[in-house]
C-alpha cells in the first residue's frame, strides 16, 4: 500500500445519458508526478463550466508550488484517471492572504490556511467528493498549528457554496479577486468554529451584490443557500 494512501471504496460514475456505473477509487495525497493527471482535469473541467467566471484556471507553476508541502494536494483517481483534486495553501504574510479581505488582524495571519483551489470531474459529480477531501483537509489543518481557514468562491456556484456551509464556512466578504472575478470569501475558525443560528435570517439573492456587501458590513454573514426553480438561488444572512 502507498503511504501517500488516504482512503478508497467505490464511486457512481456517469458513463453516458442517465446511464451509471460503479467503479472503484483510490484517495491518495498527489506529487509532482501526478502534474499530467492535474492539468488534464482541470482542462475538461474549464471546458464544460456553464461560465468561466466560476472557476480560476492555474498555471502549472502554480501547482508546482503547492506541492512544496506533502499533504497540500489530494486526488481521488479512478480506474487510472484523476476523478477529483484539492490543494491547500498557507499564505503566511504575503499579499494575497485572503484573512485580509476580511480584517483578520496583523498577527493572525500567520495562522491563516487556504483552501485554493478544488475541482471534480463532470462524469463523478454528485459522489460528494469535496465534501470527503474538505474533511480530511480540513482535519490536517487541525493537527497543524492553523487556525483561520479561508477560501473563495463565484456567487453563481451553488454546489460548492452548499458543501462550505455544511463544514460551517461562512460568507464574510464579496469582491472582485483574480483580477476580474467576483467572489465570496469564506472563512470558518477551526479551533472556535461556531454554527450560526440566528433568531433573524435576511434572504438575499445571490446575484445581488449590493445588499450582501451592505449585511455583510453591519456585521451580517451569509450561512446557508436555498435554490428555488433555475439557476438562481437566495443566501441567508444573520448575525
Ligand atoms: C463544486 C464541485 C467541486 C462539487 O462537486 P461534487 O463534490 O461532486 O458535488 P456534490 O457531490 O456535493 O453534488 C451535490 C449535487 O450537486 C450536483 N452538482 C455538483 N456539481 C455540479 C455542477 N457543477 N453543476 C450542476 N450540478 C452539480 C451533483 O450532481 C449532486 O446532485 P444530486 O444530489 O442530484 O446527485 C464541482 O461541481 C466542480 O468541480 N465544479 C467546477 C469547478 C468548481 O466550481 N470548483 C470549486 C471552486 S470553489
Amino acid at each position: 500500500m502507498s503511504v501517500r494512501r488516504i482512503g478508497g471504496g467505490v464511486l457512481r460514475k456517469k458513463t453516458g445519458e442517465n446511464v451509471f456505473e460503479t467503479v472503484s477509487y483510490e484517495m491518495r495525497f498527489l506529487g509532482i508526478g501526478d502534474l499530467p493527471l492535474i492539468m488534464t482535469l482541470q482542462e475538461i473541467v474549464a471546458r464544460n463550466l456553464p461560465d468561466h467566471e466560476i472557476f480560476r484556471i492555474d498555471s502549472e507553476e502554480y501547482f508546482r508550488k503547492h506541492f512544496s508541502g506533502p499533504q497540500n494536494v489530494i486526488g481521488v483517481i479512478s480506474e487510472g484517471e484523476l476523478a477529483a483534486y484539492c490543494v491547500i495553501s498557507f499564505p503566511g504574510i504575503e499579499e494575497d492572504n485572503f484573512g485580509r479581505d476580511i480584517g483578520l488582524a496583523p498577527e493572525a495571519l500567520s495562522r491563516v490556511a487556504h483552501l485554493e483551489t478544488m475541482a471534480v470531474h463532470p462524469a463523478y459529480r454528485g459522489n460528494s467528493l469535496q465534501r470527503k477531501i474538505g474533511r480530511i483537509h480540513l482535519g490536517i489543518l487541525q493537527a497543524m498549528r492553523c487556525e483561520h481557514i479561508l477560501c473563495t468562491v463565484s456567487p453563481k456556484n451553488y454546489p460548492s457554496l452548499r458543501n462550505l456551509f455544511f463544514f460551517d464556512f461562512t460568507i464574510r466578504a464579496l469582491k472582485i479577486k483574480y483580477n476580474w472575478m467576483l467572489r465570496y470569501i469564506l472563512y470558518k475558525n477551526i479551533r472556535n468554529p461556531v454554527r450560526l443560528t440566528p433568531a433573524e435570517r435576511i434572504w438575499v439573492e445571490n446575484s445581488d451584490a449590493e445588499t450582501q456587501r451592505e449585511l455583510i458590513e453591519r456585521g451580517y454573514a451569509g450561512f446557508e443557500a436555498v435554490r428555488g426553480n433555475g439557476e438562481d438561488f437566495k443566501i441567508a444572512y444573520g448575525r
